[in-house]
């Protein structure tokens, strides 16, 4: 009986809903056997109940392979996102519900003769929540999301990527999800490739007729770093466009609350120390950020401290712009451009307050 249970454990973790199904059959005859009938029909009902989902979910077992390397080109995930630790600015935060709600109320927008919004451009520099925003999207709807990278797709032979492409968007025709549909610009760089101009073609409009003839009841998101190298024919196919950026300072504020939030720090709800770090982070990604405070957390649980300060996270910025520290005073002096007091600085790394006075006064001499 164990084993049955470590099985639909596996088909659960792994989204063989087969598996889970098949298994728990099994295990509710088991138990009937033993005469445990109530947990038998127990089970039985809860998957006779779940029954219909279950099927068409099946549907999307067999995954599209590429034909040259024999590797899948789609994965499929459940994302489960916390709304509230995602960070957006006002307009994108309502620009997203506003295509989700779009999504869900097609009904009313069709009855009303309007086409539904259901393809979502996402673009921006890396680590500004293009991804993010397709898992949040994929959780709020409760769609799977099937992540399909181009650049993996056109890596094989130009006259497949055509053929890819039509196996994904078949695939995901199976049922209602959302086609994610990563790297979107590598077909735009295929342009610069020693390709034959008229297979680009193909896979270009291959594209375009698969975009348009994307099922309704579900949604299609393409996310890039590099917008200006789409074909304006393909850029018009998408009825939401949306711009992710890096974080402006009062998201930074936002930012470091979510990943901080249950921490102790010496500087999270100290107005002027906050801004010193708000400007020290300015010009970052949400994903430096991210690594940032990560790497300063884990430097205080090393070094057995319980609190994360101001010059915990400043060395971290320091380190992720430099890459190394190659003159300790010049770590003083970012220190000191930050906000940071020579107490906390002396505290920090432990150098003799009198030092730290000394680069005060040469930096106050405009000596460094
Ligand atoms: N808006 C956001 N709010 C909170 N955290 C974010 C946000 N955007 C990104 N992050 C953090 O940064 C990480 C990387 O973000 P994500 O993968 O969404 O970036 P991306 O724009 O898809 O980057 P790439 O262009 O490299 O694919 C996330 O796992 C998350 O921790
Ligand atoms: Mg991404």
């Amino acid at each position: 009986m164990y084993t049955e249970i470590v099985k639909i454990i596996e088909g659960g973790l792994s989204n063989d809903k087969e598996k889970v199904v098949n298994y728990a059959t099994v295990l509710a005859n088991n138990l009937e056997k033993q005469g445990e009938f109530s947990l038998a029909k127990k089970i039985r009902s809860t998957l006779s109940q779940k029954k219909g989902s279950l099927t068409s979910l099946d549907s999307l077992s067999t995954r599209p392979v590429d034909s040259e390397s024999r590797m899948e080109i789609v994965e499929i995930s459940f994302p489960q996102v916390d709304a509230n630790k995602i960070i957006l600015s006002k307009y994108t935060h309502e620009k997203v519900f506003s295509f989700i709600e779009s999504y869900n109320r097609r009904d009313l927008l069709l009855q009303s003769g309007l086409n539904t919004s259901n393809t979502l451009l996402l673009y921006g520099p890396p680590g500004c929540g293009k991804t993010t925003v397709a898992q949040l999207i994929s959780s709020i709807t409760g769609l799977p999301l099937i992540t399909a990278r181009l650049d993996g797709l056109v890596s094989s032979l130009l006259g497949s990527t055509a053929k890819n492409i039509r196996k994904i968007f078949d695939y995901a025709s199976k049922r209602e999800c959302i086609l994610f549909l990563d790297e979107f610009d590598v077909i735009a760089k295929l342009r610069d490739d020693k390709n034959e101009l008229g297979e680009l073609k193909r896979v270009v409009n291959s594209l375009i007729q698969n975009i348009d003839s994307f099922s309704e009841n579900s949604i299609l998101i393409a996310a890039t770093n590099h917008q200006e190298l789409l074909d304006p024919a393909i850029w018009r196919r998408f009825t939401s466009v949306l711009t992710l950026e890096k974080p402006q300072k009062e998201d930074i504020e936002q930012l470091l609350h979510v990943i901080l939030d249950g921490k102790s720090t010496n500087f999270l709800f100290i107005p002027k120390k906050m801004e010193h770090l708000q400007n020290a982070l300015l010009g970052l990604s949400h994903s430096d950020i991210n690594t940032i405070l990560l790497n300063a957390l884990r430097n205080v649980i090393l070094s057995n401290r319980d609190c994360l300060t101001n010059c915990d996270v400043l060395k971290e910025i320091y380190l992720h712009k430099n890459h190394s520290i190659c003159n300790e005073d010049c770590l003083i002096k970012y220190f000191m451009d930050n906000g940071a007091t020579h107490k906390e600085i002396n505290e920090s790394m432990q150098i003799p307050l009198r030092k730290i006075q000394g680069i005060s006064k040469a930096i106050d001499r405009k000596e460094m």
